[in-house]
């Protein structure tokens, strides 16, 4: 059978304990360690000058290849174009965007240099799994180096309309590069429609059956792939003991209140502003749960030398401070700001124990925290999971408390009704999150990927 050879912009720690930073690295890692393979990608570290790729590293059956960047190749790849423009519009936020063509010059020459070092690394019939928005050329760039493998594209992120993707300046090249995969994966079914709205209305594609769509000289597939996760292990997780440690210190400073959590990558498009504003209404508006109820926002900063995400941090770190002034008491303090991140396992026992998961991103692809926040809790006392409706997940997870999260009163209600919510309700209505959640599972996202890739 043939080899599975992953790529990624970032390959995740793996040394057991260390905090892993969004769901792409989440999920490749946890697909990659049942089954083995090859995973590639950029060490995460920055040399002044260009310096060959590293050495192998091994973990369980897991291959990791990297490269280092150059400060060059870092500020005009990862800062200037994916996370400055790519970002911002796949995320709807065009107001945040910004282009520059040498920045884009720099993101087709890391793919190009990506490629480069995959040569070095594959055999004529491994197959090709490339992840997320950094790598909408690798295809490209490694077909123009002679590799003729089969090559599929997941994107971890929303694919917005096709209007909202035109405002980069370089949308027509990256949709032809995009096609030089033979499948490209999506989390929901209104993003796969954008790209091939895209494609048939602005490149001249024709749809074909299944979801297929010839256009320049190619075939591309296209498919649905929401990812998932293992609820068993996140269940087990929230139970282990040896996990509990940051659980009991935060139970006992609870005293008995209701807990709200959310946790996320500090990022303008996760909604923090908001939520913040519904929080302060819902206290405004609900004198009863004074005192009663703590919100515990975890938001590990991300992305700290791009201005929007310094601009974001600062509001919210004002934000915090005027609402605890607002409402605080002597033996009271409504709202918990964390900016640091938590080892994964223990999180889990963290979300077990609070009364609501608010997950509220303007914009996700799919949203791992909000599965793993409902996988968590105890089935015979759950809590509720306050989701926002432009989630990926919300397509599935159709009974949580669905809020649009630019509805600060709405989502101040939602937090009300999920507080007062009775036993049988909740435990109905997270029954039917779990079922889903167990059909749509990691395992299974990751099979139908590789199936329908190998199928080609
Ligand atoms: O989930 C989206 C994503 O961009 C992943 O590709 C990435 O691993 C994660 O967020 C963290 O972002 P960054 O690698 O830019 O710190």
């Amino acid at each position: 059978m043939s080899r599975l050879v992953v790529v990624s912009n970032r390959v995740a720690p793996i040394e057991e304990g260390q905090p892993t930073a969004g769901g792409l690295a989440a999920g490749v890692m946890d697909a990659l360690r049942q089954h083995g393979g090859i995973w590639f990608g950029w060490s995460g570290d920055v040399r002044q000058e260009e310096v060959p790729p590293n050495p192998a590293r091994t973990s369980g059956p897991i291959t990791l290849f990297t490269t280092d960047l150059s400060q060059r190749d870092y500020d005009d790849y990862y800062r200037g174009f994916s996370n400055g423009t790519l970002w911002p519009v796949l995320h709807y936020q065009t107001s945040l965007m910004r282009f520059d063509w040498g920045e884009f010059a720099g993101y087709r020459r890391v793919n190009a240099l990506f490629a480069r070092c995959l040569m070095q690394l594959i055999k004529p019939d491994d197959m090709i799994w490339a992840h997320d928005f950094h790598l909408l050329g690798l295809a490209d760039a490694l077909r123009t180096a002679g590799a003729e493998n089969r090559m599929g594209l997941f994107m971890h992120t929303p694919f917005p309309a096709p209007s909202v993707f035109s405002t980069i300046p370089a949308h027509a090249e990256l949709i032809r590069a995009m096609c030089q995969y033979d499948l490209v994966g999506f989390q929901t079914e209104s993003d796969r429609h954008a790209f091939t709205d895209y494609l048939t209305r602005q490149s001249g594609g024709q749809m074909l059956e299944n979801g297929a769509v010839s256009c320049f000289g190619r075939v591309v597939r296209t498919g649905v792939y929401p990812i998932g996760i293992d609820v068993t292990e996140v269940r087990a997780q929230a139970e282990a003991e040896r996990n509990q440690t940051e659980a009991q210190s935060l139970r006992a400073g609870l005293l008995g209140k209701s807990l709200i959590m959310s946790v996320e990558r500090l990022d303008y498009s996760k909604g923090l502003r908001q939520r913040f504003g519904a929080y302060e209404r819902f206290l405004a508006h609900h004198a009863e749960w004074r005192r009663k109820v703590i919100y515990l926002q975890v938001a590990p900063p991300s992305r700290t030398d791009i201005e929007a995400y310094r601009a974001i941090r600062k509001e919210l770190e004002g934000e915090a401070g005027r609402i605890n002034g607002r409402f605080a008491e002597l033996d009271w303090v409504p709202l918990f700001y964390l900016n640091r991140s938590f080892a994964r396992p223990a999180l889990m026992p963290l979300y077990a124990s609070a009364r609501v998961g608010l997950v509220t991103p303007l914009r996700d692809g799919m949203n791992l925290v909000a599965k793993e926040y409902a996988a968590a809790q105890d089935p015979e006392d759950p809590g509720v999971l306050v989701l926002s409706q432009f989630a990926g997940a919300a397509r599935e997870m159709e009974t949580a408390l669905l809020v649009n999260p630019y509805d600060e009163q709405g989502m101040a209600q939602a937090l009300a009704q999920a507080l007062a919510m009775p036993l049988e309700e909740r435990k109905e209505r997270h029954a039917a999150m779990i079922a889903v959640m167990r059909e749509h599972s990691l395992e299974r996202w990751r099979d139908r990927f590789e199936a329908d890739l190998r199928a080609h």
